[in-house]
């Protein structure tokens, strides 16, 4: 059993908690091990249509855990610890995860909602990449995704100050899109999670893969990704059943297949 997060399910979704409070849900080796061993599970299981990956009300997370991962560290341990493998099993889930973020989501706790396909926000969430304040850089994407979404200029400003965003500036620069209230954030996200989770879980997949691949590669190869994807799921049960729903005005059930 995991003791860093933990994981529920309603129906067709799920919902992983991140769950180091006293450290305000640092990153430490075994959350990340934790979070990518359940991630994956959920990903494996049919059932499982859309993940809310969330903190508490005060964070959502910290950052990486300054004390255990950068005390008494040299490069070489760090090549050993290999905690870029870790974040690269959370990478490649293909099930949807919106990253529900109250309170501070920082560091590395930025970096791991950007590594998610949709962020939304109580609106008491802080948002920064203050790793400049300890004298280095964000090391789990900070720089790459962040300047993906919201542009060099503004990553720049945002990198160099080490300053925190509140959910309604994050929400002006396109890095969160909804933001809640702090009342209801949760149920809030869950009620976006369930309305994914009706979607067909195939096309859900497939349209994540190719927005990511539109962040990684050139228009064409992106394109020439969409085309296939697009006529994959012509061979799929859902896609008879979301145009027969259409064509007769019903409501489609779709069943993943
Ligand atoms: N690592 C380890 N412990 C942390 C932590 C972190 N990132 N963030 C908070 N904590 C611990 C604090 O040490 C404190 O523990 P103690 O009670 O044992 O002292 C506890 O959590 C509560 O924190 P504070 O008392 O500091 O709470 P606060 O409300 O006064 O301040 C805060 C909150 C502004 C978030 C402050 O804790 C803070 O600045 N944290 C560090 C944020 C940071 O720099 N994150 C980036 C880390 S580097 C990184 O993430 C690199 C990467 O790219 C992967």
């Amino acid at each position: 059993m995991p003791n860093t997060i933990s994981v529920t399910r309603d129906g067709a979704i799920a919902t992983v908690q991140l769950n180091r409070p006293e450290v305000l849900n640092a990153l430490n080796a075994q959350l990340l091990t934790e979070l990518g061993d359940a991630l994956r599970e959920l990903d494996e299981d049919a059932t499982c249509r859309c993940i809310v990956l969330t903190g508490n009300d005060k964070a959502f997370a910290a950052g990486a855990d300054i004390k255990e991962s950068f005390v008494g560290v040299t490069p070489v341990s760090m090549l050993q610890q290999d905690l870029t493998a870790k974040w690269e099993v959370i990478r490649r889930i293909r099930t949807p995860i919106i990253a529900a973020v109250s309170g501070f989501a920082l560091g590395g706790g930025c970096e791991l909602a950007m590594t998610c396909d949709i962020i939304v926000a109580s609106e008491t969430a802080k948002f920064g990449q203050p790793e400049i304040n300890l004298g280095i850089i964000p090391g789990a994407g900070g720089t790459q995704r962040l300047t993906r979404a919201v542009g060099k200029w503004v990553a720049n400003e945002i990198i160099l100050t080490g300053r925190f965003i509140s959910a309604q500036e994050a929400k002006d620069i396109g890095l969160v899109v909804h933001v809640y209230p702090a009342a209801s954030w949760l149920d809030d996200a869950k009620s976006l999670a369930r309305a994914i989770a009706e979607k067909a879980p195939v096309a859900a997949r497939l349209a994540t893969e190719a927005v990511d691949i539109a962040w990684n590669s050139p228009l064409d190869a992106g394109l020439e990704f969409e085309r296939k994807a697009f006529y994959l799921l012509f061979a799929t049960e859902d896609k008879n059943e979301g145009v027969d729903a259409f064509v007769h005005k019903r409501k489609p059930t779709f069943r993943g297949k």
